[in-house]
């Protein structure tokens, strides 16, 4: 009977925006196993419209909003403005009005964009260093960090990076579509951006961790360790058994209309000092990624390879 109770103690009732994006779609399944929760595409809730936010989620009445719903095409950003304000900033600020005038907790996501990457790699950045984005998609995500600030005390941020995931689109669903499609292809990749390569999957189960330990604030979380993207593409389909050709190559040899951060490794350090940390390092979860979806991974590129 104790036991029970206590397990009935975490049962919290969890509305999901962005429920079927590459992160949402972790959530769903990571937090249903101890929560009641509600998933909604942007069909069900666009969250860059206040009264629809009001309408939609006093249906569900749910303890703890978490929004994984964003813009996230980086590069399309740049010319995309208004559409990226309204989901990245004025969506976040919506999702926190309707915790402060109902109760309730919102856990947003945010970006390792929000900092310029000026570090000498491989210093991370914590918690408490000065964001400054280089790109309007970090600057829009620093604004709906901020938004959710000023709007509610009741809110858990998370900075993730690089992530992937089985669902939706990833760097490397593109890298293993392009490995398969033409073998030989010498293919260049990125080695002078460095990061920690971030599997969906676990940012789901540090997220239902924070909740059971009633987390607050600004947390980053990413991977342990780093490596580049090439270093992360030559390991990945190398586990994968694809042969390919990769070249390394630098930023300027494979400009983009969005700058990205040089140096992108965070630290965990909140959810360390907390001994909340369940992040892994990234070679294990790519190892792991690979063990649990390589058919399903390769099915899918060879359906859609070029
Ligand atoms: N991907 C990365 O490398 C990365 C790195 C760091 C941080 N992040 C952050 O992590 C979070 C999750 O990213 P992700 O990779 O899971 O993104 P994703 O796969 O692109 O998912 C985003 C979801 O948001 C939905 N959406 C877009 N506009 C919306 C609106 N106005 N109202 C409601 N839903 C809307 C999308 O729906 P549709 O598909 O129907 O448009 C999609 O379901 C985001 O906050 C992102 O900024 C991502």
């Amino acid at each position: 009977m104790t036991v029970l109770l206590l397990q009935k103690a975490f049962d919290m009732k969890i509305l999901i925006c962005g429920g079927d994006g590459q992160l949402g779609s972790d959530c769903v399944q990571v937090l249903q196993e101890t929560h009641e929760v509600f998933a909604l595409t942007l069909n069900e809730l666009d969250i860059t419209s206040s009264s629809d936010v009001d309408k939609v989620i006093g249906k569900y009445v749910p303890d703890i909003i978490l929004n994984c719903a964003a813009y996230t095409a980086v590069d399309a950003c740049e010319t995309e403005r208004e559409p990226a304000w309204k989901v990245n900033v004025e969506g976040p600020k919506n999702l926190a009005s309707w915790v402060t005038k109902y109760s309730g907790l919102l856990i947003h996501i945010s970006s390792d964009y929000v900092f310029d990457g000026r570090k000498k790699p491989p210093e991370p950045y914590v918690e408490d260093d000065e964001p400054n984005p280089l790109s309007y998609y970090g600057r829009t995500k620093l604004e709906g960090e901020v938004a959710v600030m000023q709007t509610t005390d009741q809110y858990i941020i998370l900075r993730p990076a690089w992530l992937y995931g089985i669902h939706g689109r990833n760097f490397l669903k593109t890298i293993l579509k392009i490995a398969l499609g033409n073998p030989d292809k010498k293919l260049k990749v990125v080695n002078d951006q460095f990061g920690s390569p971030t599997w969906s999957y676990r940012l789901a189960l540090q997220i239902a961790e924070l909740i059971e330990k009633n987390g607050r604030g600004t947390y980053h979380a990413t991977a342990e360790g780093h490596c580049t993207w090439y270093e992360l593409a030559d390991h990945f389909l190398g586990k994968m058994g694809v042969p390919h050709s990769l070249i390394p190559c630098t930023s300027e040899e494979y400009p983009t209309p969005a700058i990205r951060p040089g140096n992108s490794i965070l630290e965990n350090k909140r959810l360390k000092k907390a001994d909340i940390n369940v992040m892994k390092d990234w070679s294990h979860d790519v190892d792991q990624f690979v063990s649990d979806f390589q058919e399903q991974l390769l099915n899918e590129a060879m359906k859609t390879r070029p």
